[in-house]
């Protein structure tokens, strides 16, 4: 597996080196399951960096799959979840690599900051790898840094995408069932502009 070091380093550096674990569930997440009827059976989360937002997801009733291609934070996040009895499995898995769930096999695919980190080369790559995972009608929401923002030079912050970027590459496989703004709160780097996009994947049948 071609890890990527630079990931891996961050999380074994510890905390300071990971200004965007936030150490909460993601509050675009909870609105997520706050608004369907019932919580997603089985879900995969893409990028799950320390854990938290999986965690949170298999203590409301979802059986989680969630990956990292860092081998540090999934140690991180199997440590944090260590004695408690949830439905939740850590992988370590590229995503460039493969599909790290079986096609078609869950419901609800969750990235918060990953799409954003991809190279915009690897972006339709991604988008094929969250399709594959996907039942029909399957939904993926996604949470990205957001172009709109002007950030001064020297102002640190996640990588921003315009709208197009987000979506354009989506379109064949996905219909944009929602797309709002929304902010990173970070607890280093303050307050960021963010996309909260909700995708429902295209039944082909
Ligand atoms: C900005 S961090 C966000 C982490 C986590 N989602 C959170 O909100 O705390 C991006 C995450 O994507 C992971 N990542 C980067 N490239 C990846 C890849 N090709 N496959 C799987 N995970 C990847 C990194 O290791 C990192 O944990």
């Amino acid at each position: 597996m071609n890890h990527d070091y630079t990931w891996d380093q961050r999380y074994q550096k510890g905390k300071d080196a990971l200004p965007w674990d936030t150490g909460e569930p993601a509050p675009e997440l909870i609105e997520f399951f706050e608004q369907i009827d019932s919580p997603p059976p089985y879900v995969l989360e893409i990028g799950c960096g320390s854990g938290t937002n999986a965690i949170w997801m298999a203590g409301n009733k979802s059986s989680v799959v969630a990956t990292d291609i860092s081998p540090a934070a999934i140690a991180m996040a199997k440590e944090k979840c260590k004695s408690r009895d949830l439905q939740v499995e850590f992988l370590v898995s590229d995503i460039m690599e493969a599909t790290p769930v079986p096609a078609g096999s869950v419901n609800f695919v969750f990235d918060r900051g990953v799409y954003h980190v991809m190279a915009k080369e690897h972006r339709r790559k991604f988008i094929d790898r969250v399709a594959e995972a996907l039942s029909d009608d399957g939904y993926w929401l996604c949470l990205a840094g957001n172009a709109d923002q002007i950030r001064k030079p020297g102002v640190e912050g996640p990588p921003q995408l315009t709208a197009s970027d987000l979506i354009d590459p989506t379109q064949q496989q996905f219909e944009l069932y929602r797309l709002e703004r929304s902010t990173f709160e970070l607890p280093t780097l303050g307050s960021h502009l963010a996309w909260k996009a909700l995708f429902r994947k295209r039944n082909k049948s």
